[in-house]
């Protein structure tokens, strides 16, 4: 990127990484190793522009003790991924972290598997993005790309959304194209109603780029395929190959 490619904001795009699933390695024998905050300390000294951990209410990957230890090393800043309950707003008021995000969350899910249904659920989708607002912290909710989900995100004053981006992950040929348009015409309708556009789930090397095109999207999380190929060529170089596959794409 040459130095006026760097200033212009509408070719930027953030990277942030989810480093759930070394927490989920660690888990595995709950001990210490490896570390989820020292995964993040690379991760950002590789050029990741946000780090999102989701606690979940059975602690199968994060603890707490990790959101609150990174809080205190980190560079850039964390995106803390919660369930909309009582306990999880009451640990993001305590832990203040920039960038809070909404999902659904079941006990039994291997991982996040839809979007939060905002509109049956307003009222108390609401009242949570109410309180952690008012602390200073942007919230994201993590819904699917449907209009009505955008409109109940507005009406919910959330900040900005994250469009799930598993639809478009799973599918195939022009399945993928049908998904891509849903994700284009969502990104577009929501930025029109002043929210800003984050995405994610399901995004890897091959599927990333039509995603990262998209001009409103401001910003990807992404965790397993960035977490995989770390296995294979070390967790700072699969960072930098994906932020520059999506910087390539903007
Ligand atoms: N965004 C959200 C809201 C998620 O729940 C997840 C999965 O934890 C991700 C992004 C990252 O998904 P993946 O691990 O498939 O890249």
């Amino acid at each position: 990127m040459n130095s006026r490619e760097l200033h212009d904001t509408r070719r930027h795009i953030a990277l942030g990484v989810n480093v759930d699933h070394v927490g989920t390695v660690r888990q595995a024998r709950r001990g210490r190793h490896p570390d989820p905050v020292h995964a993040a300390l690379v991760a950002e000294q590789a050029g990741a522009d946000s780090i999102t951990m989701h606690l979940r209410e059975d602690r199968r990957h994060i603890l707490d003790s990790d959101l609150f230890a990174l809080q205190g090393l980190m560079q850039t800043h964390i995106n803390f991924e919660m369930a909309v309950t009582a306990e999880m707003t009451a640990i993001a008021l305590r832990l203040l972290p920039a960038d809070c995000c909404l999902v659904p969350e079941k006990r039994q899910e291997i991982t996040t598997e839809g979007g939060l249904d905002v509109v049956s659920q307003l009222s108390q989708v609401r009242a949570v993005t109410g309180e952690l607002s008012a602390a200073g912290i942007r919230v994201s909710l993590f819904i699917d790309p449907e209009d009505a989900q955008v409109e109940a995100a507005v009406a919910a004053g959330a900040a900005a959304i994250e469009l799930h981006t598993g639809a478009y992950a799973h599918a195939q040929g022009t399945a993928r194209e049908v998904q891509l348009r849903r994700l284009m015409r969502a990104s577009k309708h929501a930025s029109e109603m002043g929210l800003r556009v984050n995405a994610g789930h399901g995004l890897d090397y091959h599927n990333v780029q039509p995603v990262a095109a998209i001009a409103e999207v401001e910003e990807l999380n992404i965790g397993h395929a960035i977490i995989a190929r770390a296995l294979f060529c070390g967790l700072a170089q699969a960072v930098r190959d994906m932020k520059a596959l999506m910087l390539a794409a903007r």
